[in-house]
């Protein structure tokens, strides 16, 4: 029988720093009841194979989501009236990666018909040209934080320009997906503290959306947000304002949380492996090979959740109808049956066929971007430090197991170049 504590050991926040080593003991079944504390438990699937099979699997849903219920604000005609009509509609109108198939596909190729290749790479230059900014103003410094110096400002400044979101509105989305993210943690779909404040903090956001909706259809403007807003896809789908507002939250929250921590977790293992920072340095032109091995060795997303929606035997084992489900993509991303010498730090790998954007209909849509945000940064840091050093190994690390990173991560240097 497999130790059915490892999953609450995961999101015990003392192993936040190194997780693998519980990671490891999980994969001698590929896939084994945890308790967490839920009458049921989950099934955590642990091997490349394992999850990769139910990545695709047709019984496997997205829509995890426990239902609507807005708390109760003490005055009867919000909470008799106003508040039933409004979990409805947040019930029908999930972002798209908590939906199946017929609307998540509709959803989703709605967006990529704005989010061109050609936009996409169009932010490009625009992203190399932030990182040295974001650097020139730490040039007289001798010690700085990369997450709230770069790893931050970058992402979110490129995905509010791609969105076409106001540059002194951007404030206002830290605290709002910060928030946000935490409905990607196991734990909080459970608590109802933090259930509660996800329903005001999407009602913030989502206000804020709906005018900034409304003013890009009286101003259009060539950003993704005003293409969304006005135009109709080439397969007939035109967006509601509902589903609108819930995918441009998704897209800005994604945008966020996600390659802050693959920055970081960039630096981080490069600091570790001063012979691949070097490597980075004489040569930029490795920097696609270093970040494919990041995502694998730590990705910035670690697991996700889904629900069987019927009997799926798997591993030997069977997983029931209902059942909750964890894949652990991190594990998955160290299975030696896929990686050889799957605990080194090797961007020379040949065919890495990692986990760390998903797989299958889910499969980050935001992937080139991501891509090119941590090109620009590693590259411009391996170039311009002079002697980094870790302040603290191992940094502080953010509460969450799910997403998982840095909260701070100082590095004291004797100098920033050009
Ligand atoms: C290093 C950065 C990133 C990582 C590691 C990452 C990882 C992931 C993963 C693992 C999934 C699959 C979720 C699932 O299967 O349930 C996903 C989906 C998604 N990502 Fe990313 N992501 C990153 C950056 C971004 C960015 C910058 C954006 C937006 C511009 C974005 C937008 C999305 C969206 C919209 C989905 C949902 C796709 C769907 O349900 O069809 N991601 N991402």
């Amino acid at each position: 029988m497999p130790d059915d504590t490892l999953l609450n050991q995961i999101k015990d926040p003392a192993n936040r720093p190194n997780p693998y080593p519980l990671y490891a003991r999980l994969r001698q079944h590929p896939v084994s009841l945890q308790d967490d504390g839920s009458p049921d438990g989950v099934w955590v699937a642990s091997t490349h194979g394992a999850i990769s099979s139910l990545l695709g699997d047709p019984r496997v849903s997205s829509e995890t989501l426990p239902p609507a219920d807005r708390p109760k604000t003490g005055n009867p005609i919000t909470d008799f009236l106003i508040k039933p009509i409004r979990d409805r509609i947040v019930n029908n109108h999930r972002p798209f990666i908590f939906r199946d198939p017929p609307d998540h596909d509709a959803l989703r190729s709605a967006v990529m018909h704005q989010f061109t290749s050609e936009r996409v790479q169009g932010m490009r230059e625009r992203s190399d040209r932030l990182v040295e900014e974001l650097l020139d103003a730490k040039r007289d410094v001798r010690r700085f934080d990369v997450v709230d110096d770069l790893a931050y400002p970058l992402p979110v400044t490129v995905i509010c320009e791609l969105f076409g979101v106001p540059r002194e509105d951007e404030p206002k989305f830290h605290e709002w997906a910060t928030q946000l993210a935490s409905a990607l943690e196991p734990d909080s779909l459970t608590n109802d503290e933090t259930r509660a404040k996800n329903s005001r903090t999407f009602d913030a956001i989502a206000g804020y959306m709906g005018d900034l909706i409304k003013e890009k259809r009286k101003h259009r403007g060539d950003d993704m947000l005003s293409g969304l807003a006005n135009d109709t896809t080439p397969d007939g789908v035109k967006m509601g304002d509902y589903d609108l507002i819930a995918t441009a939250v998704l897209m800005l929250v994604a945008g966020h949380e996600t390659t802050v921590n693959l920055i970081t977790n960039g630096l981080l293992t490069l600091l570790r492996h001063p012979d691949e920072m070097e490597r980075l340095r004489a040569d930029p032109g490795r920097a696609p090979r270093v970040i494919e091995e990041l995502l694998r060795y730590e990705p910035p997303v670690q697991f996700r959740l889904r629900r069987a929606i019927s009997p799926i035997d798997i591993a030997g084992i069977t997983i029931p109808e209902g059942g909750d489900i964890l894949l652990l993509l991190a594990a998955g991303n160290r299975d030696a049956a896929v990686f050889p010498d799957p605990e080194r730090f090797d961007p020379d790998r040949k065919g890495v066929r990692h986990l760390g954007f998903g797989g299958s209909l889910h499969y980050c849509l935001g992937a080139p971007l991501a891509r090119f945000e941590a090109e620009s940064a590693l590259t411009a840091l391996a170039r311009r430090l002079t002697s980094p050093r870790l302040v603290e190994d191992p940094p502080p690390y953010r509460a969450g197991a799910a997403l998982r990173g840095p909260q701070h991560l100082h590095v004291a240097i004797e100098g920033m170049g050009d």
